[in-house]
């Protein structure tokens, strides 16, 4: 690995529990600061990528590095850390209806709070100024 890689495939796949394969032997790297599009058909296997790397699921095979370091068996506060720096947009955005604009804006913090305080929307000043700027 040269130091400039951030994100890195090894030999990655991916077979579901119904024996589907969403990823087979994928290898690539990709340097800090690069923007990244990735093409494909339905179905061949882009959101399974896309999970691998938040951990939303396990890998049946490969390793996954980030900034050099295997996030595969990530569990409890590492892999809290690692969803915190990472923001995803979902296919069908995910969005919950019954509550604001802003207050979907703010789960992207969820990460930063404990389960009592995001539960109970108890989100900071600074927190509810920056969804401000950021719809703005
Ligand atoms: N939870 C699941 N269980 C079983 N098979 C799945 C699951 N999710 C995806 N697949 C299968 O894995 C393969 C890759 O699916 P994936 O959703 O990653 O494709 P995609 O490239 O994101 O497609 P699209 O462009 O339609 O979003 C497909 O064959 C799909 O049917
Ligand atoms: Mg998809």
């Amino acid at each position: 690995m040269t130091d400039n890689n951030f994100i890195e495939f090894k030999n990655v796949g991916k077979v579901y529990p119904n024996g589907t394969v969403g990823l087979e032997n994928i290898n690539f790297s990709i340097p800090k600061g690069q923007f990244l599009v990735v093409v494909g058909l339905s179905g061949s296997g882009k959101s399974t990528l896309m999970r691998t790397i938040n951990r939303m699921h396990d890998v049946s095979s490969g390793d996954v590095l980030i900034d050099g370091k295997s996030i595969i068996h990530y569990k409890g506060k590492d892999l809290r850390n690692l969803r915190r720096e990472i923001g995803m947009i979902f296919q069908n955005f995910n969005l919950v209806k019954r509550s604001s604009v802003q207050r979907n804006v703010l789960s992207g913090r969820v990460g930063y709070y404990s389960t009592w305080r995001s539960a109970l929307g108890l989100f900071s000043a600074a927190d509810k100024q920056k969804t401000v700027e950021a719809l703005q």
